[in-house]
């Protein structure tokens, strides 16, 4: 290919994936569940918790404080997000919010509204886009749902042969 044909090519390429771009964020503003489901998995930590169903009780290991089952959540979208950002003072669901309670961005408290000790529990801290990428994964992929299945957890895992699927076979 001669380089000008090549320059031609690639100016082409790019016109043509600009707008595919910004149709899929104008089409899905609420972020992406895949991402999302990765998240959660991993550097959310919220499988410790919630399980890796997020029903609160599978796959929780018996020391981890159980968090309540997400699968029967009844917290709209801006709730979901105002929990993931800000914890629940008072309980051990953390904050991941960089900024959470030094400015009053959550409930209108900081920390020295907090007695020490008391203080809410930081989780690994992440951006809007991964906040709004787990809302999606939970209200697409888990809010709803029945008992959790083989399937899923393949998916969630996505790894038919994880250790935790097996039994669900
Ligand atoms: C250390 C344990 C722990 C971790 C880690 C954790 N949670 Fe929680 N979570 C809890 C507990 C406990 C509650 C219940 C708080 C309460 O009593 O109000 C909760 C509550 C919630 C709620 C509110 C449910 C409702 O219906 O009120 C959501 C949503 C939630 N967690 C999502 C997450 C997500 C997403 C992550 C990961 C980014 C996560 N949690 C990580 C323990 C945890």
């Amino acid at each position: 290919m001669s380089p000008s044909r090549a320059a031609v090519v690639s100016i082409v390429l790019v016109a043509l994936a600009a707008p595919m771009v910004g149709a899929q964020q104008a089409n899905d503003p609420a972020g992406d569940p895949e991402r999302g489901k990765i998240v959660f998995r991993t550097v959310g930590g919220c499988a410790n918790c919630h399980g890796w169903a997020a029903d609160g009780k599978t796959g929780v290991a018996l020391h981890s404080p159980a968090g309540p089952s997400l699968r029967e959540t009844k917290l709209n979208k801006e709730a979901l997000a105002e929990t993931i950002r800000c914890g629940r003072p008072g309980t051990q669901m953390p904050y991941h919010d960089r900024a959470a309670y030094r400015d009053d961005r959550c409930y209108g408290l900081v920390m020295s509204d907090f007695t020490p000790g008391d203080a809410p529990p930081r989780g690994k801290t992440f951006g809007e886009k991964d906040v709004a990428n787990i809302v999606a994964y939970l209200q697409t992929r888990v809010i709803g749902l029945g008992k959790p299945t083989y399937d899923e957890c393949a998916d969630f895992f996505d790894n038919p042969a994880a250790k935790a699927c097996i039994i669900l076979k």
